[in-house]
């Protein structure tokens, strides 16, 4: 009697806390001040797959098919904590914030007060900051799963002061990977107790021939958008709203990523680094078509859907050859990153959409990175009759 007792409550622990369908945990290493630090895979049964870590929020992997059902990892990254603690990373895969992108000579003022964050990007500030901003700190993980998905929700709290922004942060995103298709969610949620700017995103860097792959000026890229916002020589917008028509940032049509950007190299940017001001979604519907990229080689097709005003393309200028996952190098522009985001430094241009969160209300944003193989026109032609 005793023993089936026993035995009976054991399946019981069993199946509460492993069910099969649970994202699989696992340590990944420990931050250099000793906080251990996990990593969750979840996917779906077509082999399509991610794995999401506490540090950062950070997408670490991401296995998705080729042309002929091939699986390949592509996003840069490392194989633990310690490489993404290293001067070799460079906001690889991880959520970008307070305020992503670039803030003019690191002030602001808001109600009143003048606001003075680090100067990470002389002359300017750059994603967040330094040390607690959100990329650095470690978060709360809860994963889920069901039938219809997979996913992980992380939270953590931004203290008041933190990075010199105003306000206690309450932020939480959470990736999901629906059951029934090739994509990965991410959602963000924040709330404050005092007005602050706000602005995520993921920095993930995408080589759809696979991580370590030489380099994407190969990859094809449509960008819904018709117009930018034009930069200084320290990339921060001069409040003007341009259109990209006759320029060589126009990617309103699929074009290849390697064919004009030696002449836009020679900008302040040195490579695309820009901002797109997506045009605007179409009526009820929940998110914007912002980017299409193909990989004409292993035919993957990335999809960019997003709740957000602006899209930053940044086409890994920055990239120096540092050793990633594997050892594999990354090498000047062998990946690029589709920020989806409001418009830099739009705390100092009231003519931009706001970034400013108040107390009782809810920061929402949604983007989705949608995989699917390209197929030829003539196929979806035949397709549709
Ligand atoms: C910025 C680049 C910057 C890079 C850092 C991008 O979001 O637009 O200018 O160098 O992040 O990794």
């Amino acid at each position: 009697m005793k023993l089936w007792t026993l035995l009976f409550s054991g399946v019981v622990v069993m199946t509460s806390v492993v069910s099969a369908a649970d994202p699989k945990q696992e340590a990944f290493g420990k931050t250099k001040d000793g906080v251990p630090v996990e990593i969750y895979t979840i996917g779906n049964s077509s082999g399509f797959s991610a794995r999401v870590m506490t540090r950062g929020a950070t997408l670490v992997n991401l296995h998705v098919p080729d042309k002929d059902g091939k699986l390949a990892d592509v996003l840069l990254g490392f194989d633990n904590v310690s490489g993404y603690e290293s001067e070799g990373n460079q906001y690889f895969g991880c959520t970008t914030g307070r305020v992503c992108n670039r803030i003019a000579k690191g002030r602001f003022t808001l109600d009143g007060h003048e606001y003075t964050l680090a100067i990470n990007n002389e002359p300017n500030h750059l994603h967040g900051g330094l040390d607690k901003a959100l990329d650095k700190l470690v978060w709360k993980a809860e994963p889920f799963s069901s039938d219809k998905a997979q996913g992980v929700k992380f939270s953590c709290t931004s203290p008041d002061g933190d990075e010199g922004y105003p306000g206690t942060l309450e932020v939480s995103v959470t990736y999901t990977i629906p059951a029934d298709r090739n994509a990965i969610t991410i959602a963000y949620s924040a709330k404050t107790d005092k007005a602050t700017p706000v602005n995520l995103t993921n920095h993930a860097y995408f080589n759809l021939s696979g991580e370590g792959s030489a380099t994407v000026l190969d990859h094809m890229l449509r960008l819904n958008a018709d117009q930018y916002t034009p930069t200084d020589d320290t990339l921060i917008p001069t409040g003007k709203i341009e259109t990209v028509e006759g320029t060589d940032l126009d990617f309103r049509e699929r074009t290849r990523i390697g064919d004009r950007i030696e002449s836009i190299g020679k900008t302040a940017a040195i490579g695309y680094d820009h901002n797109y001001v997506l045009n605007p979604r179409a009526e009820g519907a929940e998110m914007t078509l912002a980017a299409v990229l193909v990989d004409p080689k292993s035919k993957r097709r990335m999809r960019v859907m997003t709740t957000e005003p602006g899209i930053q393309f940044y086409s890994g200028n920055f990239l120096k050859g540092q050793a990633g996952k594997g050892g594999k190098t990354y090498a000047h522009r062998s990946a690029l990153c589709l920020e989806t985001q409001h418009y830099p430094d739009s705390v100092n241009h009231p003519e931009f959409p706001s970034t400013i969160l108040k107390p009782g209300a809810k920061f929402e944003s949604k983007t989705s990175y949608q995989f699917d193989i390209d197929q030829p026109v003539s196929a979806v032609q035949q397709k549709k009759k």
